[in-house]
């Protein structure tokens, strides 16, 4: 039998980089320490930061006088002034792509422009870009949103991260029908596609494909959809304890991939017990 894990699996860069300075600030501990919303999807990783001492919070008044961890979405600018107000520590676990455009909405609506934000307006990667604007932003999540944006002479589009690249190109089409100057700034990450290129990619080569994440997960379910796309045989679970070794009985490839939000020690858990067969 042999064991495929998708090439990109898992925990995105910014996701890895949130955890491990989480990781790290709970391991030198000098004051308790939040973080600002809970910092992955996964039940198991939050229980994880839990027992160290690390918990989630909705606002800066609750991190008064301690440590408070940014996540890799973000944040608005005025968070990092009221956190400096209240003698909160910051650590900064912004993605740098995210990073990237925030300073762009901050930079064009300081030269004037109208910015939009191609995106979910509840989402706290787009409510944080919103807030290096002023708030000031138009967010619109698709065709029909163009509608209600009162055009201005110098405009200025980002889009969330995670958007798919149709969903951008369709709204630029629209949005540039009626724009006067339009400055487009593509800033989808990549890491979701390519993950999703790698689960078909695995899923055309084995008999069984395990995809493992938060049932609760899109972006584990899309994977799934994709991988049930190409391997009848593909189920989803959470941990190691679901494995379904019935189903593995006889197949001589196993596939195995993750979502963005599935930490690396839960992987290699069910790696392992497949090639244990169940044993530890
Ligand atoms: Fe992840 Fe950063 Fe991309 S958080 S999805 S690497 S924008």
């Amino acid at each position: 039998m042999k064991i495929y894990v998708a090439q990109n699996s898992g925990f995105c860069f910014g996701v890895k980089r949130a955890l491990k300075k989480t990781f790290d600030a709970a391991e030198e501990r000098k004051k308790r320490i939040f973080t600002y919303g809970p910092l992955i999807h996964n039940k198991q990783a939050i229980e994880k930061l839990t027992d160290l001492g690390v918990e989630s919070v909705d606002n800066v008044e609750s991190a008064k006088e301690s440590t408070l961890i940014i996540r890799s979405h973000g944040i608005p600018l005025s968070i990092y002034d009221k956190a400096k107000k209240k003698n909160i520590e910051i650590i900064d676990a912004t993605c740098p792509f995210v990073r990237r455009v925030q300073e762009i909405a901050r930079e064009y609506y300081n030269k004037g422009y109208k910015v939009v934000i191609i995106g979910n307006p509840n989402h706290p990667e787009v409510i944080g870009i919103n807030g290096w604007c002023d708030n000031n932003a138009y967010i619109i999540e698709n065709d029909s949103g163009v509608k209600d944006i009162e055009f201005t002479p110098k405009m200025c589009v980002v889009a969330q991260t995670t958007i798919t690249l149709e969903k951008w190109n369709s709204i630029i089409d629209k949005l540039s029908e009626k724009a006067g100057e339009l400055r487009e700034f593509n800033t989808i990450c990549l890491a979701t596609k390519v993950r999703q290129e790698s689960c078909a990619d695995i899923a055309k080569k084995v008999d069984a494909m395990i995809v493992i994440g938060g049932y609760h997960s899109s972006n584990t379910q899309k994977l799934f959809e994709i991988s049930k796309k190409y391997c009848e045989n593909s189920i989803h679970i959470e941990t190691s304890d679901e494995i379904p070794f019935e189903m593995l009985e006889g197949c001589e490839k196993i596939g195995i991939t993750a979502g963005a939000s599935t930490p690396e020690w839960i992987i290699n858990d069910v790696v392992k017990k497949i090639e244990n067969k169940g044993g530890d």
